[in-house]
């Protein structure tokens, strides 16, 4: 199932999810944490920090896996999910590279792809899972249409995915191409969190809570998860 759980405000929804990561990592020292990049998670990964440093948290143990990249960006891209998350969580934690893989998204894809595949399977399941919603739906770069036993792979990213994706970067274009964490990856999660703030997201949250529109809206895949929650604020979940 997929629970919804609405908070009131965009920072009671980051004040919860970043309880709710804490959480995860003090009962799992050594689990293994795949983060989404994008704005959604920014105020929660910054929440996180304080809250980890301010009680001292034990994070040598933890690991991180990449969920997903833009094919061909340099690892300090702007605009990058590696260079995102390093700047908003493995480098204010101090986590040490060899606890850390990203994708290489400029080497050859179908080596990039392997060794995330590889690391998966060494260091998981993954402990946590912490998503965003795309306006079409998707988790990762998993776009509309995707297979539930879709795993580690390069991907054609869809249109709305490069539109909106324009945001990130600062000559205002997207690549089009993708890497990411498959469903069938994200299925086998303990735990499954996907965050949704803002009124942008209204409309595909509603349909998210909607097992029958996977595979149109692919977070629908996650009413199959036994443990998944969509926290959303109140503008992204509508009036009740
Ligand atoms: C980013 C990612 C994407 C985003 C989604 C929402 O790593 O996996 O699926 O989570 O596109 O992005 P924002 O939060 O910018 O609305």
């Amino acid at each position: 199932m997929l629970e919804p759980l609405v908070l009131p405000t965009p920072e009671a929804l980051a004040e919860h999810a970043a309880a709710a990561i804490e959480a995860a990592m003090r009962r799992s020292p050594r689990g293994l944490f795949c983060l989404a990049a994008g704005d959604t998670p920014r105020a929660t990964y910054e929440r996180l920090v304080f809250r980890l440093k301010r009680s001292q948290a034990e994070l040598s143990g933890l690991r991180f896996i990449a969920l997903d990249e833009w094919q061909g960006l340099a690892p300090d891209s702007p605009g990058g999910c590696q260079s995102f998350l390093r700047e908003t969580i493995i480098g204010p934690l101090g986590i040490a590279e060899a606890n850390v893989v990203f994708f290489d998204a400029l080497g050859d894809p179908g080596t990039a792809c392997r060794e995330v595949a590889d690391r998966r399977r060494a260091w998981g399941p993954i402990t946590l899972a912490v998503l965003g919603i795309g306006r079409n739906g998707h988790l990762g770069f998993n776009e509309p249409g995707t297979l539930a036993e879709s795993t580690v792979r390069l991907v054609v990213l869809d249109s709305t995915t490069k539109r909106v994706g324009a945001k990130y970067f600062p000559d205002g274009r997207a690549p089009r191409l993708g890497l990411t964490l498959g469903l069938a990856d994200l299925l086998t999660a303990d735990e499954v969190l996907v965050l949704a703030s803002g009124e942008a997201k209204r409309g595909i949250v509603r349909r998210a809570l909607d097992p029958s529109s996977f595979p149109e809206v692919p977070a629908a895949v996650l009413h199959r998860h036994r443990h998944a929650t969509l926290l959303a604020d109140r503008a992204a979940f509508g009036a009740e």
